[in-house]
């Protein structure tokens, strides 16, 4: 979604930020732009379309300066248009602003604003800020303000603010006040890099990677001062905040393509060890339990609990619904698990007992952090399952367990859904030890998963299999996935990954469940993709693809290696190594990634960047 980066300092600001914005592009986005505040004036560039189009814009028109801010806009209000393109400038040009969020009293205070004179060139909620911003910086200077003095200008901030509802990130430059970017957050994510003379904004911290590994994250409310060589950091209401300086563990060669063509590729590639990462330290097998240090409860206060809510969106909440089989089979737990952006605006009855996670790979997800929030509010215990490391939600919660996947760039999520499962698993394992599960039990559990990382490896032996079904299947323009009991949050998510990065209508179901309704869908045109590895319903499954075929729909099958007869029903199967069931989801996401893969490749579509989708959810 949205993101911004800026810049001030010694550096050629133009090239640092259009750099930011291209580690930006993974976030999803449709239009660019640039401002730089030369001696005289803050000079803009910005165009609909790729961060390579502003680039060649920048290059035959170019900008110079010491300050910068960027952005690449996902659009919210307003369609995809050089002139709705971010930044935006307020009144005559004296404030230029980038903002990632959603101004939700825009309407209003556009009215107010047109009948005070203001301008607007653009349909975006932003530029009511710009211009808003605009007219209380003349405010001040009215009241004897100097138009460069910062004072001013963060007082201008200050009363602005106040009059926004919403959620915002902001950088924002002011024309007669040199070498000063300012920042604000409510919401929407900001990090401020602090290098030696020079600052760096920017909405995450991949930008910064390379330049610096401090990094203060801004919390809502903050407001930030960057200038050459100091940094000041003020709360909205309660004043000045020594900046708390962290360290960033990413590294350059993480975010590198290496030898793959696509980062989805190779994100499906790093399972393997994406896998044995989230494992790594959390197998004790001399107490046959898993080690989950950050959780921050002790035993007691664990062994109270009775319920568990798991929430989350795309994804994540399929790898939570794998979550409750798991939890509720192997600790007895009552689970449940709910879409955020539901849950936020719920009042589901959840009594003191009630344990939750937000499971996210980003951390960013404006509705699971809002759920979050809500259940802190009532008094839950809430934890996360959390990719990214010092994210607004790993910083939030009260503990949680990280997955350590490394940064996933592909907009469709692959690696991060497998190290969700992963330790989902670990965490029910742990809660099963603490209650009713025995020594032998939780010793053939962590067996199963030490080998993980080697069945991961030889799912990815599929692949050639998975490419052939991709030539001869990429036609079709509806596509049914089925699957049971673990199975069937796999066929969710083998559908959503077709649906979001080939652009083909795809509907993941219960197998059984599929009589009530989408049965009335199938025909020749229609394949079917049954998840139906070996386990305890197997036949089961089996009989509902002799209803399927026996409507003439196309079959293709994840199974077990050896199993034969499968051959007999299906059109095509897809073999993947035999695994006790409640990790099938482990080795059935893998060709089902690859099959979403190579269809999309079919189709030309781009697969990195999916047309309307985000990486980072940060609106709701
Ligand atoms: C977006 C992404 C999905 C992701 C979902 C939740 O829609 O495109 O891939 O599953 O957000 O993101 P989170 O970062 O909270 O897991």
């Amino acid at each position: 979604m949205c993101g911004i980066v800026g810049y001030v300092g010694y550096r050629s600001v133009p090239e640092l930020l259009l750099e930011g914005l291209h580690r930006l592009e993974y976030r999803g986005y449709d239009s660019a732009g640039i401002a730089v505040l030369g001696d005289r004036d803050i000079e803009i560039r910005k165009k609909a379309g790729r961060v390579n189009h502003l680039a060649e814009l920048v290059r035959t028109k170019p900008v110079t300066g010491r300050v910068g801010i960027g952005h690449t806009r996902w659009a919210t209000h307003g369609a995809t248009t050089d002139q709705n393109s971010h930044p935006h400038v307020g009144g005559n040009g004296d404030v230029v602003i980038v903002h990632n969020g959603v101004i939700e009293n825009y309407d209003v205070l556009r009215k107010q604003l047109t009948q005070l004179g203001y301008v607007f060139r653009s349909q975006t909620d932003t530029e009511v800020a710009a211009h808003l911003l605009s007219h209380h910086l003349e405010e001040q200077i009215r009241l004897g303000g100097e138009p460069g003095d910062v004072e001013t200008c963060l007082k201008a901030v200050y009363a602005t603010l106040d009059r926004l509802k919403g959620t915002y990130g902001l950088g924002i430059l002011f024309r007669e006040c040199p070498d000063t970017l300012i920042a604000a957050r409510c919401g929407s994510p900001l990090v401020v890099g602090v290098g030696k003379d020079e600052y760096f904004l920017a909405s995450d911290a991949s930008p910064l990677v390379g330049y610096t590994k401090d990094v203060v994250y801004l919390s809502d409310h903050e407001i930030a001062v960057l200038q050459p060589g100091n940094l000041r950091i003020e709360h909205r209401s309660r004043g000045s905040v020594s900046p708390s300086v962290q360290t960033l563990e990413q590294v350059a060669s993480d975010t590198d393509l290496g030898q793959y063509e696509h980062y989805m590729l190779k994100e499906i590639y790093e399972q393997p060890q994406t896998i044995e990462n989230a494992l790594r330290g959390r197998l004790d097998g001399e107490e046959a339990t898993a080690v989950i240090g950050g959780l921050n409860l002790t035993a007691k206060e664990l062994r109270r609990i009775d319920r568990i809510v798991l929430t989350a969106c795309g994804t994540s909440w399929h790898s939570g619904l794998v979550g409750e089989y798991v939890l509720e089979e192997f600790a007895r737990m009552p689970t449940e698990v709910e879409y955020a952006s539901e849950l936020r605006y719920r009042n589901p009855p959840m009594s003191d007992r009630t344990l939750v996670f937000a499971i996210t790979q980003s951390g960013e997800t404006a509705d699971t952090l809002a759920a979050m929030r809500e259940c802190k509010r009532k008094g839950h215990p809430t934890l996360a399952i959390c990719n990214v490391v010092g994210s607004t939600i790993a910083r939030e919660a009260d503990g949680g367990i990280y997955l350590h996947a490394g940064p996933e760039i592909g907009v469709a999520s692959t690696k991060a859904f497998t190290s969700q499962v992963t330790v989902l698993t670990l965490l029910a394992l742990y809660l099963g030890r603490m209650r009713h599960m025995s020594y032998p039990a939780g010793k053939r559990i962590i067996g199963q998963l030490r080998d993980m990382p080697e069945k991961i490896s030889k799912a990815l032996e599929c692949h050639a299999q998975v490419k052939d079904v991709a030539e001869r299947y990429h036609h079709f323009n509806n596509f049914l996935y089925l699957g049971r009991l673990y199975n069937f949050p796999v066929a969710l998510e083998g559908a959503l990954k077709l649906k979001e990065i080939s652009y083909i209508h795809a509907e993941g179901y219960p197998a059984a469940e599929m009589k009530h309704g989408p049965i009335a869908l199938v025909d020749q045109q229609t394949p079917s993709v049954f998840v139906v590895p070996r386990g305890g319903i197997y036949p089961k499954v089996v009989s509902n693809m002799e209803e399927i075929r026996a409507r003439r729909g196309p079959i293709i099958a994840i199974a077990c290696e050896g199993d034969t007869d499968i051959a007999r029903i299906a059109d095509d199967v897809i073999y993947v190594p035999d695994v006790e069931e409640y990790l099938q989801p482990l080795v059935c996401a893998i060709p089902l990634q690859l099959l979403a893969y190579h269809i999309a490749l079919h189709r030309g579509c781009n697969v990195d960047r999916p047309r309307n989708l985000a990486k980072s959810v940060t609106v709701e």
